[in-house]
């Protein structure tokens, strides 16, 4: 288990002092137990536990095969056309600028290791994933109040069920003067990872984001993406017949037809109105 986070850690019950006791972690206050598996403390009420399955075995291989044969993605970065499965220029920028930051957190990370973007990036999702360095449910954070300096929460905010609930929590654990790093979807099909909530038009997404001071705010990804992602699951689900199948083939087929439709968010760029058909929005933030 990584050291860095350690006496960061706080019951996600009661926010209480926890003390290590051999393979698990035990509140001093309600005295609940969480698990440590293979140096990963697993930080899940027992009701939450069906949705906590292993993705470790996604070999590399099988990464590698699927990037040769499958259509190229279907939205890029707004101001660097550059895939948005990777990680936008602002972000970049920031943790270049920011590499004195002792510990920063990164919720629902996926199987993404960002290490190589800063050293002290500690990954957590409700999924077992690889590189995953915490499992937790973000409703309930297993840190204490203003205890870290940075937190990432990118592309997670419509797959919780409880948005306002979730915000509260990173108001929490942020440090006063602490930096927060958001994307959220507006123009997005369906995707459930492991579910799919929200989306919010950038009005509502600045409403939620009025108890930080913005520093920078944005479209990260723009109008052609989204009806690159929208047509391709439109012709995905109108020739499936509503067959599963024949859909994620569609999916595949039609991939290749769309994808090209994500570069025309060259021409939006400097449109004011892209915001109204914009698939993600991207904010840098500091709590007061
Ligand atoms: C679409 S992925 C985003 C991955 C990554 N942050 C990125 O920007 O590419 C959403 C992630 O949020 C995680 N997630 C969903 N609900 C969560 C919760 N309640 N607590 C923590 N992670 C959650 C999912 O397991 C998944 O890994
Ligand atoms: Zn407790």
């Amino acid at each position: 288990m990584k050291s860095s986070f350690l006496s960061l850690l706080a019951c996600p019950s009661c926010h209480s002092k926890l003390f290590l006791k051999e393979d698990c972690f035990s509140c001093f206050h309600c005295h609940r137990g969480y698990l440590i598996k293979n140096s990963v403390p697993f930080f899940i009420e027992e009701h939450s536990k069906n949705v906590v399955h292993s993705h470790r075995s996604d070999t590399s291989l099988v990464k590698k095969m699927a990037k040769i044969f499958l259509p190229p993605h279907h939205s890029v970065y707004f101001q660097t056309l550059t895939n948005s499965h990777g990680e936008g220029r602002e972000l970049t920028t920031f943790l270049k600028k920011h590499h004195q930051l002792p510990f920063i957190l990164n919720i629902g990370s996926l199987s993404k290791d960002l290490t190589s973007l800063h050293p002290k990036i500690i990954n957590l999702d409700i999924i077992y994933y690889s590189h995953i360095d915490i499992v937790a449910d973000a409703h309930q954070l297993p840190f204490r109040d203003e205890s870290v300096d940075m937190i990432l929460f990118k592309n997670v905010l419509e797959h919780v069920r409880n948005p306002l609930q979730v915000l509260s929590e990173i108001f929490r654990v942020l440090k006063k003067g602490g930096f927060l790093y958001m994307k959220a979807p507006f123009l997005q099909p369906y995707h459930a990872v492991p579910d799919d909530y929200q989306r919010y038009t950038v009005s509502g997404f600045k409403e939620l984001m009025k108890p930080y001071e913005e520093l920078e705010f944005g479209i990260s990804v723009g109008p052609g993406s989204s009806l690159s992602w929208i047509l391709r699951e439109y012709l995905a689900i109108a020739t499936s017949l509503g067959n599963q199948k024949f859909y994620h083939l569609g999916l595949y087929f039609w991939g290749w037809f769309t994808f090209w439709l994500k570069y025309t968010d060259i021409f939006f760029r400097s449109n004011r109105l892209a915001d109204r058909l914009a698939s993600a929005w991207y904010g840098l933030y500091r709590k007061p």
